[in-house]
């Protein structure tokens, strides 16, 4: 395994009953605190979808902004952010998903990603897999090929992999 990511595991800090009992919270703002543990992080996926022919990179509210376009710059792909309800100026186009609690939505201008596109979505953690699904679709939608989803961490415990219908996932990390 490459030794940047013991390095990267170890700056994540889980923060245990956050924000309910019983959740461990992945807190990856500690790594951002560590610029060569942050720098390491944005190299690996560079040099993973580097002359990838990528045009898009979509990163997902909130904590997909942080790693999605230092991403998208470096591969020289398009940055465009998948976002909560009613942040969006323009039309958009919305997948909801399902939370423990609830419902939530995703949303993306129209426009903003065309027929023949090819994807990278980025997000720091997948848990249950409903939100990288709901990406996926957008961009499906529009005529994107989706070649990857990149995450940090898995919670492999909760099986999100197993939803998204055979397209690959990167992590880094897994936790448990
Ligand atoms: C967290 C995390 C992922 C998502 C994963 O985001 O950043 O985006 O949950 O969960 P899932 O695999 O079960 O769908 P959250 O919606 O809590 O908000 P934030 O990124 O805006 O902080
Ligand atoms: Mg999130």
């Amino acid at each position: 395994q490459d030794p940047r990511v013991h390095a990267i595991k170890t700056k994540i800090r889980v923060v245990p009953n956050f924000p309910k009992p019983g959740i461990m919270f992945q807190d990856i703002t500690t790594l951002l605190l560590d610029p060569k543990a942050f720098k390491d992080t944005i190299d690996m996926f560079v040099e993973r979808y580097k002359g990838k022919n990528i045009s898009v990179v979509a990163g997902i509210e909130a904590r997909g902004f942080i790693f999605g376009p230092p991403i998208a710059l470096a591969i020289g792909a398009k940055f465009v952010p998948l976002r909560k309800p009613r942040k969006l100026p323009g039309d958009v186009i919305f997948e909801e998903y399902t939370l423990e609690y609830g419902r939530d939505r995703l949303e993306m201008h129209v426009g903003a990603v065309e027929q023949g596109d090819r994807a990278l979505v980025v997000d720091d953690l997948i848990a249950t897999g409903g939100t990288l699904c709901a990406a996926m679709s957008l961009l499906e939608r529009v005529g994107a090929e989706v070649v990857e989803c990149a995450c940090l961490i898995e919670l492999p415990d909760l099986q999100g992999r197993e939803r998204l219908n055979g397209k690959p996932l990167y992590v880094l990390v897994e936790s448990h």
